[in-house]
Parts: structure tokens; sequence; C-alpha cells
């Protein structure tokens, strides 16, 4: 059995006051309750302390947007596994499309960032996903197993249990528009069996795998009732509260 998994990417909205704000508001909803999926909010790291504190008396987790691979030294702004941990952070998003695309990221980068997640006692949310013009030329499948096969093969099945793969086509991020839950449930199952083929199927069947690109309330519950959907990674619907609260209460009602 899988557990849901609900991630709201925050991407570069919500500094400090709004973060605390929104964070309350999503708190409020869930203080003294246990919701059988797992919640989290992934906040700009400046406002990490302060989803913290405003999560501190709730089951909800915090988590970062990137991180870079090494511990510690001269890499100028950038943040390490180590300072995410002291900030009790359970989760970083590795590989999204826009890492990639407007910071250069490369197969390689991911690799390294995830592996350096994993083997410090974080979980990674890997992203995954291709392009419109890929989708349309039918390379899609490819290009996924491009990105997944990177991440996988520097990562040593010890570490599987701290992975999440979120399949985010990159023409639904933003765009309003979603893949269908055909198409989702496709792809998800074509990654399950990649890292079946890979791993095994016992730790396939373990590892969650989330869609990302413009789940919002109204189309959740056929997105997530499909059967290799085990969560969603929300950017646009996670910054209004009662939205992104509306989503965890759909997870809610789904049993598969
Ligand atoms: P939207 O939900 O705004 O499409 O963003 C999806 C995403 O990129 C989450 O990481």
């Amino acid at each position: 059995m899988r557990r849901f998994l609900i991630a709201g990417n925050w991407k570069m909205n919500a500094g400090p006051t709004e973060a605390k704000k929104l964070a309350d508001e999503i708190a409020e909803t869930w203080n003294g309750k246990s919701p059988k999926s797992e919640v989290l909010i992934c906040p700009p790291f400046v406002s990490i302390p302060f989803v913290v504190k405003s999560f501190r008396d709730t089951a909800l987790k915090t988590g970062a947007q990137n991180v870079h691979s090494e511990s510690n030294g001269a890499f100028t702004g950038e943040i390490s596994t180590e300072m995410l941990q002291e900030l009790t952070c359970e989760y970083v998003i590795t590989g999204h499309s826009e890492r990639r695309e407007f910071f250069g990221e490369t197969d390689a980068v991911v690799a390294a960032k995830t592996k350096r997640v994993v083997t410090n006692e974080l979980k990674a949310i890997v992203c995954v996903g291709e392009k419109l013009e890929e989708r349309k030329n039918d390379s899609h499948r490819d290009v996924v197993k491009f990105q997944l096969e990177a991440v996988i093969n520097s990562i040593d099945n010890e570490y599987a249990s701290d992975l999440v793969i979120a399949y985010e086509p990159v023409w639904a991020i933003g765009t309003g528009e979603t893949a269908s839950p055909e198409q989702a449930q496709e792809m998800h199952k074509f990654i399950r069996s990649i890292l079946s083929d890979f791993w095994s199927e016992t730790i396939a069947d373990n590892i969650r795998i989330l869609y990302g690109g413009s789940m919002k309330p109204g189309n959740a519950k056929e997105l997530l009732s499909q059967p290799d959907v085990d969560g969603g990674l929300i950017g646009g619907a996670s910054l209004d509260s009662s939205s992104f609260n509306e989503i965890i209460t759909i997870a809610e009602s789904i049993t598969k």
C-alpha cells in the first residue's frame, strides 16, 4: 500500500510573511488530525523556518525545492543537505523542469543532487517529464526513461525507498493544461516498469509516483484515482490554502 503524498511546491513565491500566513491557514485545517496522506510544503529557502514553525503541532511536513550536491565549501549562494536537516526538512525536490531549463541542470547534476539527498537521510522527489514537442513527436517515453535512468543509475537499491518520482509534463506546468488521467496513468505505469526492471517489482511497487502539472481541486479526484498515481506535486494551487486543503481532502476520500 502506497501512502499518498500531497506536496506543494511554492516555487519563488511566498516570502516569510506570506509563507507564515499560508502555512498557518493550512495548519489550522489539519491541526490535531492525522491525515492518511502525507502532506508536504516546499517553500523558498528563506521561508522554510516559518513554515516549520507553523506546522509544529501538526503532521504536516516541510521540504526544499533545491539543494547543492556538496556538503559545504566555496559555493556562493548554495544550500547543503546538512543545512536543510538542521531546519528539520524531510524532502528535497530535484530535477524540476524549471531548474533544468533556467539553471542549466543536466541529468548528471540532477543525479548528483539526488544521490546527495538520499545518502544524507533526506528523501528526494525527482522530477521527470517531457516537453510539448517531445509529446507531439511521440518521444515522451524515451525522454522520461532517459531522465529517470540517469538518476537511478547513481542510486544504490538500499536508498530506493527514499525516492519519490514526480511525473511533470512540462507542457502542463503552470499552463492550466493537464495530462488526461489516461495519459498520466500510462506514463506512471511506464515509470514503474522502468523501476521494476532496474531494481525489482517489490521495490518499484513501494516507490510513489506523483503527478504534477496544473493539478487543482477540479481535476485531482480523477488523477489521484489512477492506480499508479500516488499523489501530486502542486504548484499554483498550493499557493491558495483552500485549494490545497481541498486537494488533500479529495486524496483522503480515495481508497485504492
Ligand atoms: P502547477 O501546479 O502550477 O502547474 O506547477 C506544477 C509544478 O511545477 C510543481 O512542481
